[in-house]
């Protein structure tokens, strides 16, 4: 497919690596090869296409040349590829119109669908990163009572029903903050994209270009946030980069929905604060329950406003075989009203976790759809209201 798109075509590759490419996955186009000084000026008359190898060069002058590509009035597309993206180059690089990253390693296929996408782009600018919003989105955050309540699943198809519900293009992301071992991404059969170090690093600097180099999109609506696996993740990322990310992504997204770590860390009660919704998801038995209600009267506690945690209980079987509490017995033990109920469908949810995205791609009928999309409705709703009467109020 590359092939055609790059018949003819003028790739100028700044790298000492890049000609071999020709032979490869840049087969049809005519490449050439120059400095970062070519990259002084550079228009639509020198180039279609510019690759720029950045292990070829040092930190500074790569630097100085995006910069200088980043001065031009039209440039072409432009792809950085490299092992060692120094954070302020891919900002500056980004900032451009048709701009895009690929990490190393990389294979022909991830540097041909890059190519792709950088040289369509062109017939497609609207297809760019979005723009902020202008408004503050709605930030509801997921957390488990107890372990494997279902938090993540929950999640993923509470982002999921939003995109329907709001339509629109780039509205809704969900965010992974389970830094250690998060599951969202093997959920959905997406990689990470978001690299703790440069997370790390960003407390002061992440604006809405560098957190869309964080994102991976799933669909044209849905973005992911979510790191690789790193036992060290919770120590070596400094709380302000945290409530960094989810301040820009509540300014960018209509909808932000956070999957949190069970466990308090340092900027917890912080990001939960921030939020319009905490749903804490238990399962239907005893010590799931006590564990909910006791972590949501801590929550509660915690972030001080009056605002109480809604209970979910997920897995719930259509008939009750054994000694599982009845959900006025659940009630009982939570000493409040549940939320509401998704009942338990092993087949849907195991499928789709090995199939890669929401049970509503996968298995749409499962009444865990039905279930989420209720809740989902019920709460936007509510939500909805309060804002009809904080604006009749103004
Ligand atoms: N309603 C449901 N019916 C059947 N299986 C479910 C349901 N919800 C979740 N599961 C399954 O339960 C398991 C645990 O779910 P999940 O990973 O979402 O829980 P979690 O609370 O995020 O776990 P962790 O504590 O590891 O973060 C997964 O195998 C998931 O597919
Ligand atoms: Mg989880």
């Amino acid at each position: 497919m590359t092939a055609k798109l790059l018949a003819g075509r003028r790739v100028l590759a700044i790298g000492s690596a890049l000609p071999d490419l020709a032979q490869g996955p840049l087969e049809g186009a005519i490449v050439t090869t120059g400095g970062l000084d070519r990259l002084i000026g550079v228009g639509a008359a020198d180039a279609d296409l510019l690759i720029i190898e950045a292990d070829s060069w040092g930190g500074a002058a790569l630097a100085a040349g995006v910069q200088a590509l980043a001065l031009c009035a039209a440039p072409p597309p432009v792809l950085l590829v490299g092992a060692n993206l120094p954070t302020a180059v891919v900002r500056t690089l980004l900032r451009l119109e048709r701009s895009d990253v690929l990490e190393a390693p990389f294979s022909n296929e991830n540097l041909a669908a890059a190519v792709a996408h950088l040289m369509t782009a062109r017939a497609a600018p609207a297809a760019a990163a979005p723009a902020p919003s202008g408004d503050i989105a709605r930030c509801w955050a997921v957390t488990g009572a107890v372990g494997g309540s279902g938090a993540t699943t929950i999640a993923i198809e509470i982002a999921n029903q939003l995109c329907v519900r709001t339509g629109k293009d780039k509205s809704v992301c969900l965010i992974d903050l389970n830094l250690a071992d998060g599951s969202a991404a093997a959920y959905l059969g997406a990689s990470p994209a978001m690299r703790l170090p440069d997370l790390a690093r960003a407390a002061d600097t992440l604006d809405h270009s560098m957190l869309q180099a964080f994102a991976t999109p799933l669909t044209k609506q849905f973005d992911l946030f979510s790191a690789a696996r790193d036992p060290q993740a919770f120590e070596s990322i400094p709380p302000e980069a945290i409530l960094r990310l989810l301040e820009v992504a509540c300014e960018t997204y209509q909808w932000v929905i956070v999957d949190m770590p069970r466990h308090r860390r340092a900027w917890s009660v912080q990001a939960l604060s921030g939020c319009d919704e905490v749903l804490v998801i238990s399962e239907l038995t005893v010590p799931a329950l006590l564990a909910a209600r006791s972590l949501s009267d801590e929550i509660e506690r915690a972030i001080g406003s009056g605002r109480k945690p809604r209970i979910v209980l997920n897995r719930v079987a259509g008939r009750m075989f054994g000694p599982a509490p009845s959900l006025a017995e659940a009630e009982r033990a939570l000493q409040r009203k549940a939320e509401g109920g998704v009942s338990s469908d092993w087949e849907a949810a195991a499928a789709s976790v090995n199939l890669g995205g929401p049970i509503a791609t996968h298995r749409p009928k499962s009444k865990i759809v039905k279930d989420v999309q209720q809740l989902v409705e019920r709460l936007a709703g509510e939500a909805a209201q309060r804002d009809g009467q904080t604006t009749r109020a103004a």
